[in-house]
């Protein structure tokens, strides 16, 4: 099976590291808007026409799965691309909110969210927690982090300033989602400015269990084939997924 992979930029990458440690995918093929990247300071018109565009990158390759690999996209556009697309199309919001629900059965667990300004404006993970009977819900927008991923910063003194900016009047809570796939490439350091305490949900990991609970999609035996593409500077993408990766794409 060969799936695309659509991010604002890097966080995606993110989404591909659980993709390659489970080995669903015979290939990849990775796509980063890096030359629009962040979506997620955008109006809901923009994303969508954003993705829309994205999509028509992967027209150049015959995938049979795309996973939107954003959560700002994921909160906006997944309808649109529906529209448009031959392909099953998969966001990672509901299998955020899925392993959340698998791991945190106790509905007055505090959960913290965190994502990007248009991820919280949009209000979807806050409704469907919130449905779902989660009574204690914190959204907050950390949009910092999406430019100090992308300068493949994930620790050190800028990244622990930012933290207290946004973290500091917050009580420690029992989950954090991490409602943008940039965030996981952090979440060391996150986890560990709250005593890595709190359960992180990350959309990477989460994807995984949802392909396997509803795709029935299984490890292979042979190593994914990666393939990474940009709208802009693809060797600085390249850079971040050898780091982060480990592991060598085209
Ligand atoms: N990685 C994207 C997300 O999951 C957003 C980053 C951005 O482009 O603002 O929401």
């Amino acid at each position: 099976m060969k799936i695309g992979v659509f991010d604002s930029g890097a966080g995606g990458l993110s989404v591909v590291k659980s993709l390659l440690e489970h080995q669903l995918f015979d290939e990849i093929i990775y796509y980063g808007d890096t030359a629009r990247v962040p979506y997620g300071t955008k109006d809901k018109n923009t994303i969508i026409r954003y993705s829309l565009e994205a999509l028509e990158f992967f027209n150049n390759f015959d995938i049979d799965l795309l996973i939107t690999a954003c959560n700002t996209v994921s909160a906006y556009a997944l309808k649109e691309m529906r529209e448009v697309s031959r392909y099953d199309i998969i966001g990672v919001i509901e299998p955020g909110i899925m392993a959340l629900e698998n791991k945190l059965q106790d509905k007055n667990s505090s959960i913290l969210i965190t994502a990007t300004r248009a991820t919280i404006a949009s209000r979807r993970y806050q409704n469907e927690l919130q449905a779902k009977g989660y009574r204690d819900i914190t959204a907050i927008q950390t949009g910092l982090f999406v430019p100090i991923v992308e300068e493949g910063i994930f620790d050190g003194a800028i990244l622990e300033e930012v933290m207290k900016h946004y973290f500091k009047n917050l009580d420690k809570p029992s989950a954090i989602i991490l409602g943008c796939t940039h965030f996981p490439l952090i979440s060391k350091a996150i986890s560990s400015y709250f005593d890595n305490k709190p359960l992180l949900i990350h959309s990477g990991e989460a994807i995984v269990e949802y392909l396997e609970q509803k795709y029935g999609v299984t490890q292979k035996e042979s190593k994914n084939n990666l393939k990474i593409f940009a709208s802009d500077n693809v060797e600085g993408l390249r850079f971040i997924a050898k780091e982060w990766l480990n592991t060598s794409s085209s």
